[in-house]
């Protein structure tokens, strides 16, 4: 049952959506996650969340996971930060990333939701260019 309930948060979702453990490695990949980065969520579970990003947050990202585990000082959790994602054919997606945390079964998790801003972006930049 739970199990289904997850299942259909994947597939309905409208933002992307990762879920990773404390590691960085990614436990589930929603539908709307497989579009926005062109992977199928077969080629992501069990890879570690960085491959989504492109360098140097690549090369940090560890660290950053880290360091928050360490301090419990959060710098996105909580609130949203503009970033970059780097899609399987390499293109780069801006989207604006907000992290959940929960713990289940003494394990900690965290749930990215990445909503793209290419359109948006493009848009702002088009209004500007009218003014
Ligand atoms: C922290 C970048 C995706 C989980 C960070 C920080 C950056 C970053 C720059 C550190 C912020 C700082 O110390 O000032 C990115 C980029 C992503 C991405 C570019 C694009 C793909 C994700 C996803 C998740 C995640 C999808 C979870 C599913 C975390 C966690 C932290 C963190 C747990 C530490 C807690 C915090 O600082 O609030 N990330 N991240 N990241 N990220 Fe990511």
């Amino acid at each position: 049952k739970r199990e289904a309930q997850l299942n259909s948060i994947l597939a309905s979702v409208p933002d992307a959506m990762v879920v990773i453990d404390a590691e960085g490695t990614m436990l589930s990949f929603s539908h709307a996650a497989q579009k926005m980065f062109g992977y199928t969520e077969a080629e992501v579970l069990g890879k570690n969340v960085s491959m989504l990003m492109p360098s140097p947050d690549r090369e940090a990202h560890d660290s950053y996971i880290a360091r928050y585990l360490e301090t419990g000082v959060a710098h996105i959790i909580g609130s949203t930060r503009r970033v970059m994602g780097c899609r399987k054919d390499g293109t780069l997606v801006p989207h604006e990333l907000a992290i959940g945390e929960a713990t289940g079964g003494g394990e900690r998790v965290f749930t990215g939701f990445m909503r793209d801003l290419t359109e948006q972006e493009a848009t702002a930049a088009h209004l500007k260019d009218l003014q």
